[in-house]
């Protein structure tokens, strides 16, 4: 199984991360993918990447941080990713239209010019999007990004569906565990099987029967067992099938 997004720089990990990784392994999560929200946690991120040989990860921009893109900002990134083969995705990136923390006007272009150096780079992208998905399209369907997923997606399917039929893939978080989450899980049902990953978003949103705790890549197993349960197939196939697309989407090498 694969947490295909999680934070293992976040302060909230600083502490115990071996015991972190520890439980993931004894719970079946063979990698996992560390993003970057900022500059700063996409250098620490790699950080771990390269101390870790089972975890990889992403470098970019989070939309709450779209304020702080600087003259250099792109040129950081890229020489992130050409010092190490770790970095597999550029994300996360996006909109986030809930919090307003950037202007939306700087949030869309700093959105489009990190899309821009992902193609440049052909790297993935990993895609924020938060009460925004009409604008994220947008730009999606301007600059035409040749791998993308919506992450953490809690989206209803007539809303994500264009994605989906360009082939972009949407994943999941212990979100859709939530009773009141029946519009989640609908997309869940209407995603096609090889476009579905799941994730945990740690240290954020623990799936239930953690709800309220910190988050960690471990509990990624309560989100198959959602996922599972709403398409009605074994954990095993659902573990499957999203280590495939996860490993197929960052280009993993063979484990
Ligand atoms: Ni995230």
């Amino acid at each position: 199984m694969i947490d295909s997004h999680c934070h293992l720089a976040a302060q909230q990990f600083s502490g115990d991360l071996d015991a972190v990784l520890a439980r993931a392994k004894a719970a079946g999560v063979e990698r996992m993918i560390c993003i970057g929200d900022t500059i700063e946690e996409s250098e620490d991120g790699l950080r771990i990447a390269e101390k870790y040989e089972h975890i990889f990860c992403t470098v970019g921009l989070h939309p709450h941080c779209a304020k702080d893109f600087g003259a250099n900002t792109l040129e950081v990134l890229r020489s992130l990713v050409a010092s190490s083969k770790k970095v597999r995705a550029i994300g996360e990136i996006g909109l986030d239209y809930h919090y307003d923390l950037s202007p939306r006007d700087i949030q869309r272009e700093v959105f489009r010019k990190q899309l821009i150096l992902a193609q440049e780079l052909s790297l993935p992208v990993v895609v924020h999007c938060r009460e925004s998905v009409e604008d994220v399209w947008s730009i999606v369907d301007e600059i035409k990004p040749s791998s993308l997923v919506i992450h953490c997606c809690t989206e209803k399917w007539s809303d994500v569906e264009r994605f989906v039929k360009r082939g972009y893939l949407l994943s999941f978080t212990g979100i859709a565990t939530y009773p009141k989450s029946e519009e989640i899980r609908d997309t869940i049902k209407h995603c096609p099987l090889d476009q579905l990953m799941i994730e945990t978003d740690a240290p954020f949103l623990a799936p239930v029967p953690h709800r309220g705790k910190r988050n960690e890549p471990a509990f990624v197993v309560e989100v198959a067992k959602c996922v599972a349960e709403v398409k009605g197939l074994s954990i095993d196939e659902i573990d499957r099938v999203t280590t495939e697309n996860a490993e197929r989407f960052f280009g993993l090498p063979d484990s």
